[in-house]
């Protein structure tokens, strides 16, 4: 197999057996699109009930569903027109387009040290003159680089009036509805909100398979909660999870040196600047490990301040070690403060902000601005309204300073004049203040992710594919095979198909070939439990059980499957516990 990384023989696996493939085959394909096949969807699917588990339905947190092409206020909103962008260069010769970083990251195979993701334009232009960097296809020579929007923009409604995006993050959705889940989920923090699916990114020059897709899933959490009480109240829960850390001073000193902490005292060490953030990283290493990821294979990198996202003041990539890509990100955890809702509140003219009581009431003296609605009234007709709240909501300073500066205040188009309002000091007793909350996030996307899983997954034993995929997470729970298809064996193998099927069972009844050759096929696509039936099976209702990971057989009524593989696939109970061990008949 010298040659054969893991990525082209799992690709060949995937579309021989119906992981994935590359989407629209028949008219010869578009890149960085994929299908999922029966199998790849049914991972997909349990890849995200795991996620779900993990990272949500744990901590007693909510999910929501938001649309997928959003109007363009969203997004200048979020500051996504204006920064997601990427930088481009073009070959001359053949027209073909390439993310600059990347350029120079495959023309320089293990210079780790190299920031391409921080270069500016300037920088990569310079960088690919010097280093003689050329067309990774051609060998032409390249453009200067460019930047190059990956949103992609569509018209909303028949007639183009309303620009609008493809999101590239779920997260929005989540940040535009905040104040109504806040409502609905009885007005606490911290609140932890969730969102899984479809995302587009235009990106650039997609060769990577599910790795780099322009349409994929996202499984994106969004935790709210109180900057003035930023402790994580689960961190006991993961005290015993170490982080291996590779730190932006590291990477800037050209190190790629990582330390392992414990996650809390990567938090109060200041490493990780976050508690919140740490334990959602610790959440992270286990779900990962859960997926049978191994830990010496993850770490987390921390990005610099110039790859980070805009809405970021810091970021840790959890990063996995993959056959031909070598270290692949498979989440983001990104501490984004009030970014998010602080831009939606200044482009919505909204108040997302909650109110936090005091423990008691506080006496104040304050100015309070009050609105002349008898002159306001006639002028903006149906929007006094709203004009008025947010002139109550303003600080009276900054009104104050703008008709000093300006003569007037600008509230949603309107300039409110000093006749307009009037300033009262007055003495309150105030039960609170109002807040807008901070929020981490862990971004992870679902096929990058489901590939990891496989690669990890895939073994060989002398010369058979076997995909140790965690048993829990199989497409296919058990297969069931007649022995032969005579004497009434395939009717009885087939009625135990049905019956575990009904028993809420992954299952798949195979009759094709020899039995050698079903086992094999169970193997390579990860089914952990074969169940035949055989000659002895007509006489006392038992059947055998086979372990993909050690071939090992137990014999065991078929009627007792059911309780038995419950207990199996929770890890309840071991293979042996599953029936009376026999003789491996057929192999
Ligand atoms: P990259 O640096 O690889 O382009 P990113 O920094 O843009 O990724 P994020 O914006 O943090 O990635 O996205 C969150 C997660 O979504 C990533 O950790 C990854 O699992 C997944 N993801 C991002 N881009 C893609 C893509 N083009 N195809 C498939 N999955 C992706
Ligand atoms: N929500 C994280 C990202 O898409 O960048």
């Amino acid at each position: 197999m010298a040659g054969i990384d893991k990525y082209e023989l799992l690709s060949d696996l995937a579309k021989r057996r119906g992981f994935f493939w590359p989407s629209f085959e028949i008219y010869g394909g578009v890149s960085g699109y994929i299908d999922l096949g029966p199998l790849g969807s049914k991972l997909k699917r349990n890849l995200e009930e795991r996620w779900l588990k993990f990272f949500v339905h744990r901590h007693g947190f909510v999910t929501i569903t938001s649309p997928v092409i959003n109007p363009e206020k969203i997004f200048i909103a979020s500051g996504h027109i204006e920064h997601f962008k990427d930088l481009i260069v073009s070959c001359r010769n053949c027209n073909r387009h390439f993310r600059a970083d990347q350029v120079i990251t495959e023309a320089m195979p293990g210079r780790a040290d190299i920031a391409t993701e921080a270069m500016t334009a300037k920088e990569i232009d310079q960088f690919v003159e010097e280093n003689h960097i050329r067309c990774p296809e051609c060998g032409g020579s390249l453009t200067q680089s460019e930047h190059f929007s990956t949103m992609f923009r569509t018209n909303i409604g028949p007639y183009g009036d309303l620009l609008g995006y493809g999101r590239p993050e779920a997260a929005q959705g989540i940040f535009v509805d905040f104040k109504r889940v806040y409502e609905v989920c009885r007005e606490r923090l911290p609140i932890g909100i969730a969102q899984i699916g479809t995302v587009m990114r235009n990106e650039i020059s997609p060769r990577q398979g599910p790795i780099r897709l322009r349409e994929f899933t996202i499984m994106e959490l969004e935790f709210f909660f109180d900057p003035d009480e930023p402790g994580c109240e689960f961190m006991e829960r993961v005290g015993n999870v170490e982080l291996p850390l590779l730190l932006g001073e590291e990477r800037e000193r050209g190190s790629s040196k990582i330390i392992r902490l414990l996650a809390p005292e990567a938090a109060a060490r200041g490493y990780v600047r976050n508690e919140w953030s740490a334990y959602f990283m610790a959440v992270s290493v286990e779900f990962a490990n859960s997926l049978g990821i191994p830990f010496e294979k993850q770490r987390f990198e921390e990005k610099l301040v110039t790859e980070r996202s805009h809405y970021s003041t810091q970021t840790f990539d959890h990063q996995v070690w993959l056959d031909r890509w070598g270290w692949v990100e498979i989440a983001g955890h990104a501490y984004r403060t009030n970014f998010d809702l602080s831009a939606h509140i200044k482009y919505s003219g909204v108040d997302l902000s909650i109110f936090k009581p005091y423990p008691t009431p506080v006496e104040k003296k304050v100015t309070v601005v009050i609105p002349n609605e008898t002159a306001l009234g006639p002028l903006l007709r149906e929007k006094t309204q709203s004009v008025v709240e947010s002139l109550v909501s303003a600080k009276p300073e900054e009104i104050r300073k703008a008709f000093a500066e300006s003569g007037y205040f600008e509230v949603q188009g309107f300039r409110v004049l000093p006749s307009h309002v009037r300033f009262e000091e007055r003495h309150v007793r105030e039960t609170g203040k109002r807040v807008v909350p901070h929020v981490v996030e862990p971004s992870f996307g679902a096929e990058r992710i489901a590939y990891a899983t496989l690669e990890h997954a895939y073994t060989r034993v002398s010369d058979r594919v076997v995909l140790r995929l965690p048993i829990d997470l199989a497409p296919v729970q058990m297969m069931v095979f007649p022995l032969m298809t005579k004497d009434g064996l395939a009717e009885v193998a087939s009625d135990v198909a049905s019956f575990l099927l009904e028993q809420d069972f992954d299952v798949e009844y195979d009759a094709s070939g020899t039995i050698g050759r079903r086992y094999a096929r169970a193997d390579e696509i990860g089914v952990p439990i074969s169940i035949t039936v055989d000659y002895q099976s007509l006489k006392d209702g038992t059947v055998t059980l086979r372990d993909r990971d050690t071939w090992r057989q137990v014999r065991n009524e078929w009627r007792n499957i059911p309780d038995l593989m419950r207990g199996f696939l929770r890890g309840k109970l071991a293979f042996s516990e599953l029936g009376k061990s026999v003789e491996v008949a057929y192999e």
